[in-house]
């Protein structure tokens, strides 16, 4: 299997939220939907299926169905993403999330011994401040935006990353900690991205006689500790392979770093780290202290040291996937069941301004769930009266079985319909 280059820890990936230097990109607040279709919501059928009333327990907290999918245009939570929450993928130890979360508590447990306050439970609910303040992401970070965040309400999201717990936990008095979760972010579609997965956090605070006498500055003492611990770290799961340390930019973090490996014969990407910025600190009752921290993406490493070739295989109930993996097996290699064929289908439409790609493979998702691989924009041309227009390559393959070719159409037919009448967009 070719090494997974582009994959979704998501901090790494493409769609990477924080890592760009002066990563602001064009900034639009930017609706789920047109803001007609959105008005056309409450007159004529609702797009959303009524589903039974379930209440899930989150971290402790009741949560009910329309607590977080609501008809509001501040809401933008489909049913597919609420059908996830709560099945915390990461706290099944037969699951290999759940196996690389458990290799990585033990190499902090053997070399550092009950040091590290570990969290899998927190609510994946979280307000905006959580989310995005209290970790300084800066008041017009593309993230912010409807197109990538999942938002319950204006002040509410689904945590986009797991940093969104570091204030808190600080505040709590905890020093160091490890926090897993699922994370939500909005996303295009291929076999290293899904809107849901999962990612480890970890901080380490350090009060003055830690550093002192150590002939360092603080920031040099953090940094130097950090880079030794997550040498360690990726020494424990990949085994003796090359490192090299790159400059990043994280708004939480100064100075900031990426850690590769050489796996594979490529360069790849384990995970985002840095120096805690001071002010984190200072706003959460620790001015005298330095911290790290790191922030990993646990699909991107499940697929490389489990050999998964596709992200939609994390949450495939088949056995012939489930039975492959047990408890405490770290990197056993998965043996694909079978490669059924992928069936491709093109569609050309003239986008409105509303138009991204994220809504797009929204509504793709909404029809064809898992059956979807892969959504590509094959074709993009202006015409002279300015008219834009798209041709997006849809590979619809099941992990699990073949697909007929009427269950194909009859998926593409609403795909056809759903983006006509969601996306504000012409069919070509
Ligand atoms: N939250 C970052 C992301 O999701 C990952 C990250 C990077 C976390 C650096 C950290 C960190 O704690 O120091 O892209």
């Amino acid at each position: 299997m070719a090494v997974v280059s582009s994959a979704h820890s998501a901090i790494f990936s493409k769609a990477s939220l924080f890592h760009h230097i002066n990563g602001f990109k064009r900034f639009t607040f930017c609706l789920p939907f047109s803001s007609s279709a959105a008005a056309s919501l409450s007159t004529k059928k609702k797009w959303r299926q009524p589903v039974a009333s379930s209440v899930l327990e989150l971290g402790g907290t009741k949560i009910a169905k329309d607590d977080v999918v609501r008809d509001d245009p501040t809401n933008n939570v489909p049913d597919t993403i609420f059908s996830k929450l709560g099945m915390q993928l990461h706290r099944r130890n037969n699951h290999p999330l759940g196996i690389l979360k458990n290799g990585i508590y033990e190499y902090f447990d053997t070399n550092y011994p009950n040091m590290f306050d570990k969290f899998d439970d927190l609510c994946p609910i979280v307000s905006v401040k959580q989310n995005f303040d209290d970790v300084l992401v800066p008041a017009d970070h593309v993230s912010r935006s409807y197109n990538d965040t999942y938002y319950v309400d204006s002040q509410t999201v689904l945590r986009c990353h797991t940093s969104a717990h570091q204030a808190e936990l600080l505040r709590g008095g905890h020093t160091h900690f490890l926090v897993t979760g699922d994370v939500y972010r909005r996303d295009s579609i291929d076999s290293t991205h899904y809107p849901v997965f999962h990612q480890m956090e970890g901080v380490r605070v350090f009060t003055p006689e830690s550093w002192e006498g150590s002939g360092l500055d603080p920031t040099s003492f953090a940094a130097d500790d950090l880079k030794k611990s997550l040498e360690g770290l990726a020494h424990h799961l990949f085994g003796a392979v090359e490192m090299r340390w790159i400059d990043a930019y994280f708004p939480f973090t100064n100075p900031s770093y990426e850690l590769e490996i050489y796996f594979k014969e490529k360069w790849m990407e384990v995970l985002g780290c840095g120096v805690m910025e001071q002010e984190i600190l200072k706003s959460n009752g620790r001015s005298d202290s330095v911290a790290w921290a790191f922030g990993l993406g646990l699909e991107r490493l499940a697929m490389v040291l489990f050999d998964i070739p596709d992200i939609r295989l994390f949450w495939s109930n088949d056995e012939r996937f489930t039975s492959q993996f047990s408890k405490g097996q770290m990197g056993v290699k998965f043996k694909p069941f079978s490669k059924y064929p992928p069936c491709y289908k093109d569609m050309s439409f003239w986008i409105s301004e509303s138009f991204t790609e994220n809504n797009l493979c929204e509504v793709i998702r909404g029809i064809a769930g898992d059956l979807v691989e892969e959504v590509t924009l094959i074709d993009n041309f202006t015409n002279k009266k300015g008219m834009t227009s798209h041709c997006y390559r849809i590979a619809y393959r099941s992990m699990e079985r073949s697909l007929t070719d009427e269950e194909i159409n009859d998926l593409q037919w609403n795909v056809r319909e759903q983006v006509q009448n969601k996306l504000n967009v012409v069919l070509r």
